[in-house]
C-alpha cells in the first residue's frame, strides 16, 4: 500500500500541509547579546506573522515544533520561560484564530504539563473545534517515537479489550497518531540552518519533502514560507514511482 495517497496533488500545485521546525532563537538571541528568553518571545511573533501569511499561501494547514519531549533537558528556567509563551500566545491570540476561522489542535503528551497550561490547551482545542478554514497544529511536548508508540499501544490495547483484530497495519497505526485526520504533511521545514528531525514527524516523514533554510526563527515571516512553496512547487514527488513529468526525450 501507498505511504501517500496516490491522488496526492502534484508538488506545483503547492504544499497543502507545511510543518515547521522552529529553531534558532537562543542563537538569535546569542547573537545580540540578549537572554534566551528574548529569542523565545521574538520566536512567537515569528509564529503569528508566519500563520497569517500562510493561507494566502494556498496552505491549509501548518504543523510547529514548540517544545520536544527532550526540551525538558534544558535549564528549569528556560522550560519554564516556554510554558510561560504558550499562555502569552494563547492569551493575546486565541480570539483572532477563533475569529479567522483557525482550529488549533495540540499534538503531544499533556502528562508532565503544568496544569494550567493543560487547561489553556484544552480550551483553544474546544473554542475553535468547528473552525475549518484552517489547521493548526502545535506539537507540544511533542516526540515523534513517543507518539508512534502510543498509537501502537492504542491497538494493542484495543485487541485485548476485543475491539479490534487482526495484524497492525499503516493505516490503523497512522489512525493511533496525534496527527490522525489531518491532511498528509507535504514538507518538513527547519530553520537556523541544522539538518535533522530531532524526533519531529518520524512517521509522517516518510515520504515529505524536507527544505532547510538558514533563517533563525525570530527573522522568519511571509518571504521564508513563501521561498519554502516556491522550492516546493518545484519538486518531484515520486512516492517511490515514476515522475509524472514526461520524460526527456533522447537526443
Ligand atoms: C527553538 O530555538 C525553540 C525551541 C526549541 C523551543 P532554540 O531554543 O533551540 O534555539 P537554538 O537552537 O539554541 O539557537
Ligand atoms: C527541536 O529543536 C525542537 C523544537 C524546535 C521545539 P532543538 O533545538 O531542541 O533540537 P536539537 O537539540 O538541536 O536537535
Ligand atoms: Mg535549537
Amino acid at each position: 500500500m501507498p505511504v501517500e495517497p496516490p491522488e496526492s496533488p502534484p508538488a506545483s500545485e503547492g504544499p497543502r500541509h507545511v510543518a515547521l521546525i522552529m529553531d534558532g532563537n537562543g542563537r538569535w538571541a546569542q547573537a545580540r547579546g540578549l537572554p534566551r528568553t528574548i529569542g523565545h518571545r521574538e520566536g512567537v511573533q515569528a509564529l503569528k506573522r508566519t500563520v497569517q501569511a500562510a493561507p494566502a499561501l494556498g496552505i491549509r494547514c501548518l504543523t510547529v515544533f514548540g517544545f520536544s519531549t527532550e526540551n525538558w533537558r534544558r535549564p528549569a528556567e528556560e522550560v519554564s520561560d516556554l510554558m510561560g509563551l504558550v499562555r502569552s500566545y494563547v492569551a493575546s491570540d486565541l480570539k483572532r484564530l477563533e475569529r479567522e476561522g483557525v482550529r488549533v489542535r495540540v499534538l503531544g503528551s499533556r502528562a508532565g504539563l503544568p496544569a494550567d497550561i493543560v487547561s489553556i490547551i484544552e480550551r483553544a482545542e474546544e473554542t475553535t473545534a468547528h473552525n475549518d478554514k484552517f489547521l493548526l497544529q502545535v506539537a507540544f511536548n511533542y516526540g515523534g517515537r513517543a507518539d508512534i508508540v502510543e498509537a501502537a499501544q492504542r491497538h494493542a490495547d484495543r485487541v485485548l479489550a476485543g475491539q479490534a483484530t487482526g495484524p497492525l497495519d499503516e493505516e490503523t497505526l497512522g489512525q493511533g497518531l496525534s496527527t490522525a485526520g489531518g491532511p498528509p504533511v507535504d514538507v518538513i521545514v527547519r530553520t537556523s540552518g541544522e539538518q535533522r528531525l530531532s524526533n519531529f514527524l518520524l512517521w509522517e516523514a516518510a515520504y515529505a519533502e524536507l527544505v532547510f533554510q538558514n533563517v533563525l526563527w525570530p527573522d522568519y515571516g511571509p518571504k521564508a514560507l513563501a521561498d519554502v512553496v516556491e522550492q516546493y512547487r518545484n519538486r518531484d514527488r515520486r512516492f517511490g514511482g515514476l515522475s509524472a513529468a514526461p520524460a526527456l526525450a533522447a537526443c
